[in-house]
């Protein structure tokens, strides 16, 4: 039944995607602002704030960025939190070192590969495959470890001091944002099943206290992440989980850990572009597109159809290398030095650079994946921040719950991830972003599923340049690429660079995605469709936080969080 669940998830996102329109480009006129000394770039103010409010009260980007991810998690339960993961990385000054965190969820040992080839009745509502709504979905957060070992390895501050902003917010309220009401709007029917989310008013500027996460904060602050890895908030975690069906239980908690892994990265465009190493899938496929694109349109593109083109083709090579051969690094081989090959990239380059669009086939995706019929939704959980402090050191980090409201119950106060809908199926069916994934991303124990989450920095003569990254599916890496490009190649400034239109291409389905509310301006619509395109408007491509890093005497640091989905940055 798995396929049929899938199929009537994907219709009900394409009915949501009415409901889940956002704001016009250009309608947040405060979007971006340019600071001297530090700046915190967030998809939601009062979490670009808190991180701002660290930052003046002696900490660095370390503390702030973990201040953020935990005030996002108040003010945004529909795209992250304690119950979710994600991946930072981080760029210390003081030594030029690059380092990165990865915090993903991880499959609970009981996971195996058929666990979702599960018989029964649908849920109602949207995203209600058994991988995306209930216990089973709900990997092992690694964000409460994530944001500990963010502070206590580069942080300066105590970790009660980080949870204080975020704390104040879940005690005192905060206003619902548009961005919030709009997937509570969706998904009200399955938020109204669980005991915490029920009491929730979702409507927009209404005033939300959170005392079940309130909870949870005190106790992170007053004993770190064990409360959570075995601790008391974990043991109401588990036992939540359990009753929603799923087979987490304390050891998986107590066995989790952060893993510390190499970047990838690549030389290109005059620039060192550093990015997420497996399991995200994201930053490979950026450094591949990169690669690919600078043969194909040699080192100084400017913006127009024949870039587009050839970045639409980029992407599509390393789309199906993702599907057919990404999983956990800890758990597969995985051989990323062979994929970026240059005589492989030499051979991308000759398709990318041609006149016309080409078909997946071109690019080896099998046949039978074409038939998927996937779509993608038009919106989804997941949260990007910049943060650059006095300093100079910089953290960009992503960090998600996967779809909306994760797998929309709460575990010991904390809204769950459905992270376990990012593993493949192998029977060829995709996953809520259209992806299908290979025998290598199939659940296991302690597996963590391919991701697409691209924190990025990109530095140029040694100095970081550029913090930048995205939510938004698999739509993530290809928006973080372009808003990357736009400062770095076509001198855009990060507030113009977010807010322009944005194209994206997965290789399947054969459609190049345009956004509904940054359209393309028809010229260059048309010359894509010249070239044999196939164009479908998709609502928005990505939600995009950027800080440009003008280095100098006069040091300007212009940050941007994306109208798309009514952020604003902070700092002094
Ligand atoms: N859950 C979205 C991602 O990791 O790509």
């Amino acid at each position: 039944m798995g396929a049929m669940v899938r199929k009537v998830s994907m219709l009900f996102w394409a009915v949501s995607a009415l409901l889940v329109t956002g704001l016009a480009i250009g309608s947040s006129p405060e979007h971006a602002s340019v600071f001297a000394i530090d700046a915190v770039a967030a998809d939601h103010f009062e979490a670009s704030k808190a991180g701002a409010e660290v930052l003046a009260a002696g900490g660095n980007a370390a503390d702030a960025a973990a201040a953020t991810m935990l005030a996002l998690g108040v003010v945004n339960p529909a795209s992250s939190g304690l119950g979710g993961g994600g991946f930072a990385l981080y760029y210390c000054a003081k030594d030029g070192s690059l380092t990165f965190l990865d915090f993903r969820e991880r499959a609970p040992r009981a996971s195996h590969q058929a666990m979702f080839d599960i018989e029964g009745e649908q849920p109602p509502g949207p995203a209600s495959a058994p991988s995306q709504l209930g216990g089973l979905a709900a990997g092992v957060p690694g964000e409460p470890a994530g944001i500990e070992a963010l502070v206590r390895r580069f942080g300066k501050l105590a970790l009660s001091d980080v949870v204080a902003p975020a704390l104040r917010l879940a005690e005192e309220g905060f206003q619902v944002s548009e961005a919030l009401a709009r997937m509570g709007q969706v998904f009200g029917a399955q938020l109204r099943q669980d005991t915490v989310m029920s009491k929730w008013d979702l409507r927009p500027g209404a005033v939300l206290r959170r005392p079940d996460l309130a909870r949870v904060l005190r106790a992170f602050a007053d004993e770190g992440a064990a409360v959570i890895y075995g601790g008391v908030i974990g043991k109401e975690m588990v036992t939540s989980v359990q009753a929603h069906g799923g087979v987490m239980t304390l050891a998986d908690l107590y066995a989790y850990r952060v893993r510390t892994r190499a970047p990838l990265e690549v030389e290109a465009f005059g620039h060192r572009w550093v990015t997420a190493p497996p399991p995200s899938a994201g930053g490979f496929t950026m450094i591949q597109s990169l690669s690919i694109l600078e043969r194909a349109v040699g080192p100084n593109p400017s913006y127009g159809a024949p870039l587009l083109h050839a970045m639409a083709e980029s992407w599509k090579g390393p789309f199906l290398d993702r599907q057919r051969y990404f999983g956990d690094p800890d758990q597969v081989i995985l051989p990323v030095a062979s994929m970026l090959e240059p005589s492989r990239v030499e051979k991308r380059a000759k398709l990318a650079g041609g006149e016309r669009a080409r078909p997946s086939s071109d690019y080896d995706f099998p046949v039978e994946w074409t038939k998927t019929n996937a779509t993608t939704p038009d919106n989804a959980g997941t949260s990007h921040l910049c943060v650059v402090d006095g300093e100079g050191n910089v953290a960009s980090v992503t960090t998600t719950v996967n779809l909306p409201f994760g797998a929309r119950f709460t575990g010991g106060g904390i809204v769950m991830n459905d992270e376990m809908d990012d593993f493949s199926r192998g029977g060829g069916e995709a996953n809520a972003f259209g992806l299908v994934g290979g025998h290598r991303n199939l659940p296991g124990p302690f597996k963590r599923p391919v991701s697409t989450m691209s924190p990025t920095i990109v530095l140029r003569d040694g100095e970081p340049a550029l913090c930048a990254g995205a939510s938004g599916g698999s739509r993530i890496v290809t928006a973080t690429q372009q808003v990357a490009m736009n400062v770095l190649l076509h001198g855009m400034t990060a507030s113009d660079a977010v807010a322009a239109p944005r194209i994206h291409h997965q290789g399947i389905p054969e459609a190049l995605r345009v956004e509904e509310v940054a359209p393309l301006p028809p010229e260059l619509r048309d010359a894509l469709v010249a070239r044999g395109h196939t164009i479908k408007p998709i609502h928005n491509v990505a939600n995009v936080q950027a800080i440009q890093i003008e280095q100098g005497p006069e040091r300007r640091l212009h940050a941007a969080s994306d109208p798309r989905k009514g952020g604003r940055p902070a700092g002094r």
